[in-house]
């Protein structure tokens, strides 16, 4: 049989990156990254649900690369009208849950139409949860949530229990793996406070080159780790010091 998760890997999470560097080191214009890299998305999204994920949710397009080139965001947005068009029946078909997370105002009126018909008919999908963030902001993400919550709630002050029901996807929980991929070492405002204990992973594989067998290499790797979440592994032995040790004086030396 096949790979299959471990049941404590629910949420995986990709900052599909690399697609400029993919295209030019080709001499190509970096868009040509951002189509090739949207087919490898297909293969991920299958290969997700076959492993027996939960929850799958990748980096499209950052709060931040509004600062790109009109003509680079002209095309990342066609490209999210495609994907969706493209990909309709086979997640229909695949019985998984299509969600979008971000400031959906900035999308065009006819994307956005695509966009909420996918949501509404698959909402009831008992399968993989596939999330696209798109126009999304890890930061922007915690801020509304805050204000959302203050305006249901004047007088009371916010608690780390009430915060996440007001993230854009309360029902996502936290991320269990943070997939990198381009080879850069950061986060890059992606789901900061679901990432809080997540297992990171950083490949230097650049996006449109990424397969589905390093994805299950990934994840096979990722799940030996041991996750400790702040506590320690013992779990019977009462911990005892030597005498000399317990008095403060000695903890100041
Ligand atoms: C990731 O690839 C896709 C988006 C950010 C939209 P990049 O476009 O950032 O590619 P590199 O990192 O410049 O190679
Ligand atoms: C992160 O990649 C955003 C997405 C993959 C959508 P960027 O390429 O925008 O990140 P930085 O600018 O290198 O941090
Ligand atoms: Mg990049």
């Amino acid at each position: 049989m096949g790979f299959k998760v471990p049941q404590d890997m629910k949420h995986v999470a990709i900052i599909m990156d690399g697609n400029g560097r993919w295209a030019q080191s080709r001499r190509r214009p970096r868009v040509w990254g951002h189509v090739r890299g949207s087919f490898v998305l297909s293969d991920i999204v299958e290969k997700a649900d076959q492993i027996g994920l939960k929850s799958l949710t990748v980096y499209a397009f950052s709060t931040e690369n509004w600062k790109r080139p009109t003509s680079e965001i002209k095309v990342l947005f066609t490209l999210l009208k495609k994907f969706v068009t493209r990909e309709r029946s086979r997640i229909l078909r695949n019985n998984i849950r299509f969600k979008v997370m971000g400031d959906l105002g900035d999308i065009p009126e006819h994307t956005r139409k695509l966009v909420c018909e996918l949501e509404k008919d698959s909402a009831n999908n008992k399968g993989l949860h596939f999330n696209v963030a798109f126009s999304y902001g890890g930061r922007d993400e915690v801020v509304r949530a805050v204000n959302k919550f203050m305006v249901e709630n004047p007088d009371r002050l916010i608690s780390e229990k009430d915060l996440p029901q007001y993230l854009y996807l309360p029902e996502e929980g936290d991320v269990d793996v943070l997939l990198r991929t381009g080879g850069d070492l950061r986060i890059s405002n992606f789901l900061l406070w679901q990432s809080a204990y997540a297992e990171l992973f950083f490949t230097n594989t650049k996006w449109p080159d990424f397969t589905t067998d390093e994805f299950e290499q990934i994840l096979r790797s990722v799940a030996t780790r041991e996750r400790r979440f702040g506590a320690i592994k013992e779990t019977c032995t009462e911990a005892s010091l030597p005498s000399e040790m317990i008095s403060t004086e000695s903890l100041h030396q």
